[in-house]
């Protein structure tokens, strides 16, 4: 079924757009709530916030992990559906409930995502085996674009709306890194399961059509 959802390209906007100044606000009461991201690399720069994921509370755990070491490690059989409950961010941001309410039902785990200057992810694809169930969706918010950040889909740098919506076919090879000096680069990503709903969004909210 990911192809109903690929079909429309490997990058393009939907109609839902956070206003950023309001988001970066709302998160400000949570910035000790930032926890490092996969604390299994903890010399690569990366701290994620918890939107959506398995407790409901923000905080480290293994919707910042790798899923599949933290499986092996605690004896846990957690699946990307089982990260489905929104935490008290989410409850207390007007604006996440604005824009992520009606893709609630067929959202699982999401979370804001920051790179410090020198952060990266090194050239990954976020699906490797079995049939694909879930694909990216992404609200840069700051500090996304070059010269001082690179989100690269294989040999192409992506040029971002800040705060607009996009989905990016993340299973092709992609690269991200900051190279600001001082300024973090910010994005929301969250991972929506395919199914009739979720497709049926991306269609009634394609920004060209
Ligand atoms: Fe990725």
């Amino acid at each position: 079924m990911i192809d109903k959802i690929t079909q429309y390209g490997d990058f393009y906007q939907l109609n839902a757009h956070f206003k950023v100044n309001k988001l970066l606000k709302e998160l400000e009461p949570f910035k000790d709530k930032w926890a490092k991201y996969n604390p299994r690399k903890p010399q690569i720069l990366r701290d994620g916030l918890c939107v959506i994921n398995d407790k409901g509370k923000c905080g480290p755990g293994p919707a910042l992990d790798s899923l599949l070491q933290w499986n092996t490690e605690n004896g846990t059989f957690l699946k990307e559906k089982d990260f489905n409950i929104p935490t008290e961010l989410y409850k207390s941001s007007s604006e996440l409930q604005r824009v992520m309410e009606p893709m609630l039902d067929w959202s699982v785990r999401s979370h804001f995502l920051r790179l410090p200057p020198g952060g990266y992810f090194s050239p990954h694809r976020d699906h490797v085996y079995y049939d694909q169930q879930s694909f990216r969706i992404i609200w840069p918010l700051q500090n996304c674009n070059p010269p001082s950040f690179r989100f690269m889909l294989e040999d192409t740098t992506l040029n971002f709306d800040h705060g607009h919506c996009y989905v990016i076919n993340t299973t092709k090879a992609h690269t991200l890194f900051n190279c600001s000096p001082s300024n973090d680069s910010i994005m929301l990503v969250v991972n929506a399961l395919v199914c009739e709903d979720s497709i049926r969004f991306v269609q009634d909210n394609l920004y060209i059509r």
